[in-house]
């Protein structure tokens, strides 16, 4: 019998096996109680198919744009902090799967490799994910940084005012082994007490709280687009409300996401929140998602209820855990093998053609 990972499931018992405990739980844990984290995946059990037959799929075609970007398939690489826990290459293996597979990486700011290492390894498919720190000089400069090396996107994570009580990582005492940094902030210019020092001598929570601004409210989305010619996503994004306001702000997209149930225990899962987003704004911008995505079929629901495209955190992670670049090859590979096989049961061989009707509630 062959033992060769089958599945995003298959993946995450590899890097189980491979990681340090304390990493993997950082990976795997979320706040609270994780009730949020289970039911991102578990509420697309609730989402069930209604097949089309008879339609011609002898061809099937996963392609689309995001913000005008061709990519080969609608699913892209989440932001996640501290690659370098799953692999020494880190953040540069990502890339390098992401732009074989001809998807898009959104680099962390607080990545174990800079931003100027991950774009090389991806020109033309990397974001930058931002995270705004009470020093408004440090995000200025990394947006700077991320326009320099051909960063086509920045996505500025809305819901990390602080960070959320995650208890796996406090009863570990979870900290990065040493030698690994937050480059992006070791080779700033703009240098700021504490901001590349962490975490030998406290907890992540903590480097949040005294580093970034916790008074960010609705107007530092202008001044990050007054800061940049490039376009803005707002990431964390859970209501319509919201949403509204976004649209309002001129941002060209959002990311529906709870980042993964890290945050607030509790939010309601991703693909619940999605509908009305969609249904909100989903003519003024574009609307990605992320949150519980472990399955080809995952993606097709999200695509259903009207995601321009996907993002997978944890997915990717485990990929890059078991076996670096070519792990994270192969979860794409996977999760793009089942997204088009199941377009073709559902009598949807395009992503045009992929509409509300394929999914119901209803049993
Ligand atoms: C994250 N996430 C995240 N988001 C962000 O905007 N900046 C970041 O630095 C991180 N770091 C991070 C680390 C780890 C280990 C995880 C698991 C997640 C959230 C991430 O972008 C995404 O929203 C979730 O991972 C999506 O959920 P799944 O796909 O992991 O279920």
């Amino acid at each position: 019998m062959s033992s060769a990972p089958l599945t995003i499931a298959d993946f995450e018992t590899l890097a189980r096996q491979r990681m340090e405990p304390t990493a993997y739980d950082y990976y795997a844990g979320a706040a609270g109680d994780e009730l949020t984290a289970t039911l991102n995946c578990r509420a697309f059990d609730r989402l069930l198919f209604r097949p089309h037959v008879l339609v011609d799929t002898s061809r099937v075609d996963m392609s689309t744009t995001v913000l005008g970007e061709r990519l080969a398939l609608p699913i892209l690489l989440a932001p996640t902090a501290f690659n370098k826990l799953a692999n020494p290459d880190g953040e540069v293996a990502a890339a390098r799967a992401a732009r074989a597979a001809g998807t898009i990486m959104i680099a962390s700011t607080i990545s174990t490799c800079t931003i100027e290492e991950t774009a090389a390894a991806a020109p033309g498919f990397l974001w930058f994910q931002v995270y705004v720190y009470r020093d408004r000089g440090v995000t200025e400069e990394l947006v700077r940084r991320a326009e320099a090396s051909g960063c086509r996107a920045l996505v500025l994570t809305v819901d990390a005012p602080r960070l959320g009580r995650r208890h796996r990582d406090t009863r570990n005492e979870f900290t990065l082994p040493d030698g690994f940094g937050i480059r992006n902030l070791e080779t700033c210019q703009t240098v700021i007490a504490g901001a590349a020092a962490w975490p030998h001598t406290s907890s992540f929570a903590a480097y949040v709280h005294d580093l970034f601004d916790a008074s960010l409210s609705w107007p530092v989305v202008e001044w990050l687009q007054s800061i940049t010619t490039l376009p803005v996503l707002l990431k964390g994004i859970m209501t319509a409300e919201d949403a509204r306001r976004a649209a309002d702000a001129g941002v060209r997209g959002l990311v529906v996401s709870n980042h993964g149930g890290r945050q607030l225990d509790g939010t309601l899962p991703t693909i619940d929140a999605l509908a009305p987003i969609v249904d909100a704004v989903g003519d003024r911008l574009e609307v990605l998602m992320d949150g519980g995505i472990r399955r080809g079929t995952d993606v097709l629901k999200a695509l259903a209820i009207g995601a321009r495209a996907v993002l997978v955190g944890r997915a990717y992670l485990w990929g890059l855990a078991a076996d670096g670049e070519r792990g994270v090859r192969q979860v794409l590979e996977i999760l793009g093998n089942d997204l088009e096989l199941a377009m073709a049961l559902a009598g949807r061989p395009t992503v045009a053609s992929i509409d509300r009707s394929l999914v119901t509630t209803d049993r």
